[in-house]
């Protein structure tokens, strides 16, 4: 940007820097909004990277370079949004704006804890995305992850194919980290901040890495068994990030030494730890609507009457208190089976009170 030798005027220059600083914080998520049109793309031309125009350069090469690859990077951005919401389903703040993506809502366009564990989520997804595709045998360059160099305990072998982490993690970060390292523009605390989560949603990827096996012998005897590393579910993998999320430490960027990091805002003089996520923004409560701070509020969300955790009525409605209402709902029941071969039920109707907040 060269604004000459005129100074901007103050308006011009504060919409600049929010430009920027939203331009280095949501930039890096932006690839989020494949699951708009992405999977109505073949990704067998070139030219369908362009669909990715609101793409950093770094991401439209990485596609069409690898053009095999974008399947599973759409995959991952669908499984991203899908597992998010299911994790914070109890939570005042549901990751429902992800909706919006690639426009997002300030909820995730500021340094917030939610932006936290929505970077780290999808950079774990893009690698356990293309790891998964390794060993499934959906991409013609990649194939089993090596075997492990641990010896095999006595009863097992290694065998079976396990997920290619390395090529995920490779090729993953690539994607998920290339609008944060290739836009030298944004704030270079926003940057940090976001290169660290993405490392950490990684982190918690590998540490996910788990001996799964399969038994062979006489029926079922497992005298014989082959096993491999294979990744868990990404929703096991966002409960993990979850936790972080919930302890996630309030970072700001000062001098440590000679360079400039992030360090953890309260006075504990620590640098910041690499399985803990961070941010930069305090959020809002989230119980009131607040467009402005990207709060829908909690007003009309369901909750749980006897919970005292998040979903409660009291947490959630904070305190506003709750209406009930009485659902009716239709069943299956008293199922029979018959002799040979078919099970027939009822259908049974049953009142349920659900409670949503005022
Ligand atoms: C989806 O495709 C439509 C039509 O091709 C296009 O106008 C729109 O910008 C695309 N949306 C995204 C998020 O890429
Ligand atoms: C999340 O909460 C908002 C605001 O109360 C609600 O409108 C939306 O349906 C919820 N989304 C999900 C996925 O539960
Ligand atoms: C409500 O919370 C209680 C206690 O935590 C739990 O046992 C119950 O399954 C929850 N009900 C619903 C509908 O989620």
């Amino acid at each position: 940007m060269r604004s000459g030798r005129f100074p901007a005027p103050a308006p011009l220059r504060v919409t600049l820097a929010l430009l920027l600083w939203h331009l280095g914080l949501a930039g890096a998520i932006q690839w989020l909004g494949l699951t708009v049109n992405g999977s109505k793309v073949a990704w067998n031309e070139i030219q369908h990277c362009r669909i990715l125009d609101w793409l950093v350069p770094d991401q439209f090469h990485l596609c069409r370079r690898n053009l095999e690859l974008m399947q599973s990077i759409v995959h991952a951005a669908q499984q991203t949004k899908g597992v998010c919401q299911k994790s914070f389903s109890d939570m005042r703040w549901n990751c429902s704006s992800i909706e919006h993506a690639p426009n997002f809502t300030p909820d995730l366009l500021k340094g917030t804890r939610e932006s936290a564990f929505v970077h780290a989520l999808a950079a774990a997804a893009v690698s356990h995305s293309i790891a998964r595709a390794c060993a499934s045998g959906e991409l013609p360059i990649c194939t089993c992850g090596s075997t492990p160099s641990e010896v095999p305990g006595p009863d097992f072998r290694w065998g079976g194919c396990g997920d290619n982490l390395r090529y995920g993690l490779q090729m993953g970060s690539a994607f998920a980290d290339g609008p944060v390292k290739s836009r030298k523009s944004g704030m270079q605390a926003a940057r940090l901040m976001n290169l660290h989560n993405n490392a950490v949603g990684r982190q918690a990827l590998t540490d996910s890495l788990e001996t799964k096996c399969k038994c062979h012998g006489v029926s079922g005897s497992c005298s014989v068994k082959t096993c491999w590393k294979g990744l868990q579910d990404l929703g096991e993998i966002a409960n993990d990030l979850k936790a972080k999320y919930l302890a996630a430490t309030k970072v700001t960027h000062r001098h440590m030494g000679s360079r400039k990091q992030l360090v953890p805002k309260e006075l504990d003089i620590r640098p910041v730890r690499e399985t803990e996520l961070v941010y930069l923004v305090s959020s809002p409560d989230y119980c009131t609507r607040n467009p402005k701070l990207g709060s829908l509020g909690t007003q009309d969300r369901q909750c749980n009457k006897t919970s005292v955790g998040s979903a409660g009525c009291n947490l959630m409605c904070c305190g506003r208190g709750y209406n009930a209402y009485k659902e009716s709902l239709v069943e299956r029941c008293q199922c029979k089976y018959y002799w040979c071969c078919y099970v027939a039920c009822k259908k049974c109707q049953r009142t349920v009170e659900r409670y949503v907040c005022k």
